[in-house]
């Protein structure tokens, strides 16, 4: 019987030093000391021994059981280790990798140059007004001094809508609509998207223009002059060379519109500038007494200048973009200069 316990017991090292996971381990514990297990088996004979031999063999039984019992238990920590080992090897980071790089878009070039242009007029005090981007023909012509069949009304193509509406072809609307409201003094610029039947290199169906407008007492074309000249240098910088050039416009007299040095050639002719040297940026005068009269201001005692200018065109120059397409195309290319 001793045999046997030293037989079963080596079987048992021997098995246990094999044992690939925790689950076999479990069967082989069963097997040797479960109920039912190998040596419980042994131990059955042991009533048919001589009394003087049984102590003997059950504290041989006892060592064998605590030994097999303690090669579990320790085999068990080293499988439970590289169990662990193996998923911390499967899950590791390596933190020393480069990030993901996280794309992150900028500002459209032309609300960049819209924030700059804001920001000037704002320095100066003026407030920023908004009007209706679908107007009536009122606000758009008649309040300005377009009457209906006006040939005036052909300088701007004009998308018409049913129900006597129309897309403002200008923001000049909001002149009109923020006098009606409040009294002089007025100072407010009005920036937004204006619509026209129009389009080649410089001219986009919609763009985009913002409106100026100073009415109090005493106001004179020198005040217009020395606005408009603060804010092109603000803007394009005390170098470059721009002209103010006589002009018309039904809603102001006098009229004057203001161009700047072609970028694109540098003044010597190009397709941009239709080989004048020169881009066009803005429309302005002195606001026609008929305008006053329109939202019952009295033209003998107050008086103002306005301005309209084309955002497009100024990021353009500014820029040094040669086609006005290229805004709404929304090619990343383009936009990832900016
Ligand atoms: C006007 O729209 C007048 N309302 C400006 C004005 C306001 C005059 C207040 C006097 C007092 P004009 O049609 O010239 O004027 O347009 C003004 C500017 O908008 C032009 O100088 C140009 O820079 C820009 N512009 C005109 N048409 C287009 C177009 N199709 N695409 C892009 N920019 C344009
Ligand atoms: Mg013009």
């Amino acid at each position: 019987m001793k045999d046997q316990i030293e037989k079963l017991h080596q079987k048992a090292l021997a098995s246990l030093a094999e044992a690939g996971s925790l689950k076999e381990l479990e069967e082989l514990r069963v097997r040797f000391l479960g109920k039912k297990g190998e040596l419980t088996a042994i131990l059955r004979g042991l009533s048919q021994l001589p009394a003087e031999e049984r102590p003997k063999i059950g504290e041989l039984a006892n060592q064998v059981r605590d030994s097999i019992s303690k090669t579990i238990s320790e085999k068990s920590e080293e499988l439970k280790e590289e169990i662990l080992a193996r998923e911390l090897e499967k899950e590791k980071v390596d933190i020393t990798l480069p990030g993901r790089p996280f794309p992150v878009g900028s500002r459209h070039p032309l609300n960049q140059v819209l924030d700059r242009i804001k920001e000037i007029f704002i320095g100066m005090g003026y407030a920023v007004a908004e009007g209706p981007e679908i107007e009536t023909d009122y606000y758009n012509f008649e309040a300005l001094n377009v009457p209906a069949d006006h040939p005036a009304r052909d300088m701007q193509d004009t998308f018409y809508l049913p129900g006597g509406y129309l897309l403002r072809t200008q923001t000049s609307p909001v002149q009109v609509r923020t006098m009606e409201k409040q009294e002089p003094p007025v100072r407010i610029i009005a920036p937004g998207a204006v619509y026209r039947c129009d389009a080649d290199i410089t001219h986009s169906p919609m763009f985009h223009q913002v409106e100026g407008l100073y009415v109090d007492e005493n106001v004179t074309f020198a005040d217009l002059k020395g606005t408009l000249e603060h804010f092109l240098h603000q803007l394009f910088g005390k170098n470059r060379q721009v002209r103010f050039r006589p002009s018309f416009f039904p809603f102001t007299e006098p009229s004057a519109e203001v161009d700047i040095a072609c970028l694109m050639c540098g003044g010597s002719g190009c397709r941009v500038c239709k080989n004048t040297g020169w881009l066009e940026i803005l429309g302005s005068g002195m606001v026609h007494p008929k305008v006053l009269e329109k939202v019952n201001y009295d033209p003998q005692k107050v008086g103002g200048f306005a301005f309209g200018m084309g955002v497009e065109r100024i990021a353009m120059l500014l820029y040094g973009i040669d086609d006005i397409r290229l805004f709404f195309e929304n090619d990343l290319r383009f936009l990832r200069q900016f």
